[in-house]
């Protein structure tokens, strides 16, 4: 198949990254015969720096164009004056916004080999496998602009959290849709007991459950979930909640996993084109050093051969290939290692076995 795949490396260990996971693209490309073009573009920072804006027309017409998106990160202390005119992650904000991409799919299952590296028990852990599905184009990030101004003195802030009913329908019937062939458990998180775009969200959820007779859905309150997901994450499958819920519950359970440089997402619209990226940040006190972990990156990588592209088989290679070479040992400095960037993404791509043959990265599971 032909694919054309836009870059967007961002700032920090961006570019590190995102080197690491085109390379096992192009292993899986080869393998396959698959023919895949890039396209490098600015965005965040970067393009700050080169263009003035932090998402230029150029870099929106040809993510638009693309069959998916590969990003790595944006932001950094360079851009961070609260005072700015712009800012990093305005661009990551708007190309999301621009690609229509509504829908933010963050899986979390931890690898038991890496249990030590988690916070919690090991007993914890066991059978934790779940994925949240974020909102990504409403709620707090996106309220309407005018509003979000300060007031006369500069003294008066406001966020507006607006949904739709169409933004929420469409995200939690995705959760559903996503759930049926999981375990069948959709809990959808809000905070019903004091916002109002909360006391939409749950009817609305009902509703869409009524289609879905197979899978049980319950509603819990943020607060409360965010305490669930520490002390009961086994409990969860899929997870479908508001934009701004998502993004700090994802971060939280990053711990889960050990380190927040494994996880991966796909951002996902009415097509199949989608933006993947780590769910981590710019990591500037790592950049340039190569020692980022490309994990996160990588299994994004594997999320657009998936959703973007349709090829599941090297979707499962891909992360057949990381679980194996954590089970080898391999660690980058976030792990409790010392491989670089470079070296955990070699190790990755060794292990590939994209025709699911007999190598030894296709077989076993985590
Ligand atoms: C994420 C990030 C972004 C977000 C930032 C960089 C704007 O934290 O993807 O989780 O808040 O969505
Ligand atoms: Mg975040």
């Amino acid at each position: 198949m032909h694919a054309r795949i836009a870059l967007c490396p961002g700032d920090g260990i961006g570019p590190e990254i995102v080197d690491e996971a085109r390379r096992v693209l192009d292993a899986v490309a080869a393998a396959g015969g698959h023919d895949l073009t890039y396209g490098e573009h600015l965005i965040g920072g970067a393009a700050i720096d080169a263009a003035g804006t932090a998402l230029p027309a150029d870099t929106l017409a040809a993510c638009a164009a693309a069959d998916a998106v590969l990003l790595g990160a944006v932001g950094g202390p360079r851009w961070d004056d609260p005072q700015a005119r712009v800012r990093p992650e305005q661009g990551l904000l708007a190309l999301r916004q621009g690609l229509g991409l509504w829908a933010n799919l963050r899986p979390v299952a931890p690898y038991p080999c890496l249990s030590e590296q988690s916070s919690l028990r090991p007993e914890r852990l066991a059978g934790v496998d779940l994925l949240v599905i974020r909102e990504l184009t409403g709620g707090l990030y996106f309220g309407t602009p005018k509003e979000r101004t300060t007031g006369p003195d500069g003294r008066r802030a406001v966020d507006t959290l607006v949904y739709t009913e169409h933004e929420i329908r469409r995200v939690v019937a995705l959760a559903f849709r996503v759930a049926a062939g999981r375990r069948g458990k959709v809990t959808s998180i809000d905070k019903a007991n004091v916002l109002e775009s909360s006391r939409l969200w749950r009817p609305v959820t009902v509703e869409v459950a009524a289609d879905h007779p197979g899978i049980a859905l319950d509603h819990m309150l943020v607060d409360a979930a965010a305490m669930r997901l520490i002390t009961h994450p086994a409990q969860f499958d899929v997870i479908v909640t508001e934009n701004m819920f998502g993004d700090i519950l994802t971060d939280e359970a990053a711990v889960l996993a050990g380190s927040i440089g494994l996880l991966p997402s796909a951002s996902l619209g009415d097509d199949r084109r989608g933006l993947y990226e780590p769910i981590h940040g710019s990591a500037p006190d790592l950049a340039g050093q190569g020692v980022a972990n490309p994990v996160g990156t990588i299994l994004s990588a594997a999320m657009l051969l998936r959703h973007s592209l349709g090829l599941d088989g090297e979707a499962r290679a891909v992360e057949r290939a990381v679980d194996q070479a954590l089970r080898d040992g391999c660690r980058t400095r976030d792990l409790g290692g010392a491989l670089s960037t470079a070296a955990m993404g070699a190790a990755i791509r060794e292990r590939l076995a994209v025709d699911g043959g007999a190598a030894s990265a296709a077989t076993g599971s985590r």
